[in-house]
């Protein structure tokens, strides 16, 4: 590892330093500009990377469907860290996404312990009604426990065919005494990840998946494997534009015309072939150059965006003649707001973040006692100015509580000059919390029989 960084997703120590993450993991950064309807978290800079969401706003622009996809353990309380998941999912959502979440019941047996039977009711109190409370649509919202769709499973297992212990210990530095739940979780998760893909649930079509950059190595693993399975690989050719090159593994040899005894049956691969050149035309290109024999299509003229509308067409062919043809996820990454204390934000240290069914007073009590960025004395407070990029409750109003840029901006300017103290930001900071945890309070009442609805497909 020399002195990379690592994540591990179960870890309660995670990097901060998102520029060497993005450059190590090789994330790209997000030019929010680019995207519909920015989101408050992606105006701030708090949703900062990703992988391949071009692939989603193509979709979203030239109206081909999109979907999202997330999961979250049911292990404790919902708090404010979970809620910025579901409040991206539900971004996605009104872009129009069509929307799955899961349940990760068996991630949280195998890796907190908690049983199949406490999950189901921790998720229905703690997570699904607080889904129903933050507005997703569910028409077009299906959430489903790990435990209770078969696929999901058993697209676990055939994934797991195309890794290996070795590349666990490098994404996830597993050793030899690594419980096996943890080698299970992330191939559940690829599954889960996965699924929306297969033509019962959707179809072929872009998912993304937004997450906090700990969950990475899952989509690290998982893009991986997507990519083992492919039947056609599309690369950069040596001397401009593009290749296509046959994939040949043990269970496309005969399709992809490979005869019994090892040699090209040449009917088969020529057959192959003239549905690839039929694609390449379909997309414009007369220039290609195809070599049967060895299994390659050159296409001078293609870019590395012709790339991006070739690939989907191959895939379908691929399912066609019997592959998975599964595109890669996309992924984006938001940072994580600081604990209260000073600490990692964690629901199984309450002190440190906000739960979504806190009371007032508590939630009051939290922020008066949170960890602050001011000075030690009024007088140093007035002359030094304090430092939002550690204050609690200004972190707290730019993550979760004040939607309005140009307040939030005044706050900050405020802070910074010593003009705003500390015991105001954090009145404010109460004022907004208030609003917020009163709000999601109601809607959870008035959402409360909409639970069952967003489970309507769990076990499909
Ligand atoms: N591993 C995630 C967590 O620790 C939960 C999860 C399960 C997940 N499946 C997923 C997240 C699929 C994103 C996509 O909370």
């Amino acid at each position: 590892m020399g002195d990379g960084i690592s994540i591990d997703p179960w870890s309660s120590n995670q990097s901060t330093d998102y520029d060497r993450i993005i450059e190590q993991f090789g994330l790209e950064s997000i030019d929010y500009s680019l995207l519909p309807n920015p989101h408050m978290l992606h105006r701030r800079g708090i949703i900062f990377a990703h992988r391949d969401l071009n692939l989603v706003l193509g979709a979203h622009s030239s109206n081909k469907p999109f979907g999202v996809l997330t999961g979250l353990m049911p292990s404790g309380k919902m708090h404010l860290g979970h809620k910025m998941v579901i409040d991206q999912v539900k971004w996605f959502q009104e872009q129009g996404a069509d929307v799955t979440i899961a349940v990760a019941d068996l991630e949280a047996l195998a890796t907190r312990g908690v049983s199949l039977k406490e999950c189901r009711r921790i998720a229905l109190e703690e997570y699904i009604s607080n889904y129903a409370a933050l507005g997703l649509d569910v028409e077009k919202t299906e959430v489903y426990f790990q435990s209770s769709r078969p696929v999901v499973q058993r697209l676990g297992f055939m994934l797991g065919k195309r890794t290996n212990l070795s590349e666990l210990e490098a994404i996830y530095g597993f050793g030899g005494d690594t419980n096996l739940g943890h080698v299970q979780a992330p191939l559940v998760q690829a599954g889960d990840i996965i699924h929306p893909q297969l033509d019962d649930f959707g179809g072929l079509r872009p998912i993304v998946v937004p997450v906090g950059v700990d969950q990475d190595p899952h989509l690290r693993l998982t893009r991986g494997i997507a990519s083992k399975t492919n039947w056609f690989n599309v690369n950069k050719r040596k001397a401009g534009g593009l290749v296509i090159g046959l994939s040949i593994q043990e269970d496309n040899s005969a399709a992809l015309g490979i005869g019994i005894d090892g040699r090209i049956d040449r009917g088969r691969r020529n057959s192959v072939f003239d549905k690839l050149s039929s694609i390449l035309k379909n997309h414009g290109f007369s220039d290609i150059l195809p070599n049967p024999k060895h299994g390659s299509i050159e296409i001078p003229g293609a870019t590395q965006h012709d790339r991006d509308l070739i690939r989907p067409d191959l895939l379908k062919l691929e399912r066609e003649m019997g592959g998975l043809g599964l595109l890669q996820p996309s992924s984006t990454y938001h940072q994580f707001a600081m604990g209260m204390t000073g600490d990692k934000m964690s629901s199984s240290n309450p002190d440190t973040t906000i739960f979504l069914t806190e009371d007032i007073e508590s939630m009051e009590r939290k922020v008066k006692s949170s960890f602050s960025g001011g000075q030690p004395t009024l007088e140093e407070h007035r002359r030094l100015g304090g430092n939002p990029d550690i204050d609690v409750a200004f972190q707290y109003l730019k993550y979760f509580f004040e939607s309005d840029d140009s307040a939030l901006l005044e706050l900050e300017k405020g802070y910074r000059s010593g003009e705003i103290l500390t015991g105001q930001m954090k009145k404010i900071c109460i004022e907004k919390a208030s609003e917020h945890l009163n709000n999601i309070n109601e809607m959870r009442s008035q959402n409360a029989h909409l639970v069952a609805d967003f489970l309507a497909n769990d076990s499909r």
